[in-house]
Order: structure tokens, then sequence, then C-alpha cells
């Protein structure tokens, strides 16, 4: 069953290459998934599936062992104080940016933040659940809040509550957050890095400008330095 739908994809658009799939055909063998269902984003770096596991559907998100601007992740990752020692070679940094894709999701969750759960992690694969009944859920640009000052106030809190203890999520629009029955779920952690790092204050401030300008575009009387004054805040 399993090894019928990695035929069929394959050949999909050079999506995968031979290491990707023989780690396909392991997962799937140790039971995560059963068969991959349909490519929802094929995105800069990594494609994104959804699968069945049994009755559920889940999500895998693969990042492209070629095709993929390594550059740029090792520029991000390496101002990551946790990746003090990462060595500039493709896969190594591929697997270190998914790695900390799931360790952000992972600790999200802990705190808190509505976050897909991070469900495993092998190489360039990630396996987390699907947001949305049936089918993923549409990004919050595709579907604005029916009640966007009460959806705003949920984003300021996550948002909150992740500077509080120290994450920040990095590339936080309209794009990364999902609008699942009117309710905020962030996803795509993959530049979300810790307080410790250099580049966190910047990727706070482009955080806090694109929710700002997003949510004053749909009526919310906001701006970049209030919603900013908001995350200093102590939590009520
Ligand atoms: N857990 C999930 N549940 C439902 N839909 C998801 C989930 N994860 C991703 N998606 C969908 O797939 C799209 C792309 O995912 P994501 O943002 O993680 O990747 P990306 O933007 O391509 O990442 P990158 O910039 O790292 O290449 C999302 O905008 C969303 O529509
Ligand atoms: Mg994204």
């Amino acid at each position: 069953m399993a090894k019928r739908s990695l035929e069929k994809w394959k050949t999909y658009k050079n999506v995968f290459d031979n290491f990707t799939i023989h780690n396909l055909d392991l997962l799937s063998g140790k039971g995560y998934f059963d068969e991959l269902l349909s490519p929802i984003a094929i995105g800069k770096e990594a494609n994104i599936f959804t699968a069945k596991a049994g009755r559920k559907r889940i999500i895998l998100k693969i990042y492209r062992l070629e095709n993929c601007d390594f550059n740029r992740m090792y520029s991000y990752i390496r101002a990551d104080s946790r990746y003090p020692t990462l060595k500039k070679n493709r896969r190594g940094v591929i697997f270190a940016w998914a790695q900390r894709e799931y360790r952000n999701l992972y600790l999200a969750r802990k705190i808190g933040i509505r976050v897909p759960t991070p469900i495993h992690r092998k190489d360039n694969i990630i396996i987390m659940e699907m947001i949305g009944k049936g089918e993923p859920a549409p990004q919050l640009k595709n579907d604005y809040p029916a009640d966007p000052e009460r959806f705003y106030r949920e984003v300021v809190t996550f948002m909150a509550r992740m500077h509080r203890k120290g994450l920040v999520h990095g590339d936080l629009s309209g794009f990364n957050i999902l609008n699942n029955r009117e309710r905020p779920v962030f996803i795509d952690f993959s530049q979300s890095t810790t307080r410790d790092s250099p580049d966190y204050d910047e990727l706070l401030h482009r955080d806090a400008r694109n929710i700002a300008r997003f949510f004053q575009k749909a009526g919310v009387e906001t701006s970049t330095g209030k919603l900013l004054r908001e995350l200093e805040k102590e939590e009520p």
C-alpha cells in the first residue's frame, strides 16, 4: 500500500530524491503514515503533503535536499545560539534546519501556543498534525476573520507569551497563521529563534510590523509601536 503511493510520487516534479524516498519508506514502514495523499504547497525550500495515518490526516513537511537555498538557511541558523558548531555542508545544514523547526514547534506547543503538534522528525522530513477538519485550514491571508479584533487579540497573546519565554517566530504573517474556524494557529517555525540569538530583536520587530500592518488593513486600530509595547507588558 505505502509502496504504491510512493511510486506515484517518485517522479512528482522532482520532489523526491532517492534518499528521501528511502526515508519515506522507512517512516511508513514504522507506521507513521499509510500513504501520501496530495501536495498542498510547494514552497521555497520545502514541499508540504497531506498523508493518511489510520483515520487521521497528517502533514509531512519535506525539505528538498537539492533546490533549496542552503546558504540562506546557514546564515539564519548560524545566528541561533543553539547551533554554535554547525558546519557548512548541505545535508548537515538542511537536517539541522528541520530539527530546529521541530524543536521550535515542540517548544511553542509546550508554552501553550496553538501550533500543529509535532509528531516525528527524520533528517529532512517533519511529521506533524494537520490543522483543519478533513482538509487543511486556510491561511489567514485567504480567509479574513469574521471578527478581526478578537482574532488579533489572540495573535498578540501568543506573540507575547512566546516573547516572555524568549522565543520569536521570525516569519509571522498572513501566510504562516492559519484561520482554523476563527482561531489562529501559528505554523512554519523554520525561522523561529531564541532570545540569546543576535537577530532576535530584528525578527521580533519584523513580526510586529507585519502583524500590525495586516490587522490595520483588516480594520483593527493598531500600529507596530503599539503592538511592541503590548509584547513588553507583564502577563495579566
Ligand atoms: N500543519 C499544517 N496543517 C495544515 N496546513 C499546513 C500545515 N503546515 C503547512 N500547511 C500549509 O502549507 C503551507 C506551507 O507550509 P509552511 O509555511 O510550513 O512552508 P513554507 O512556507 O513553504 O516553508 P519554507 O518557507 O520553510 O519553505 C502553509 O501556508 C499551509 O497552507
Ligand atoms: Mg510558510
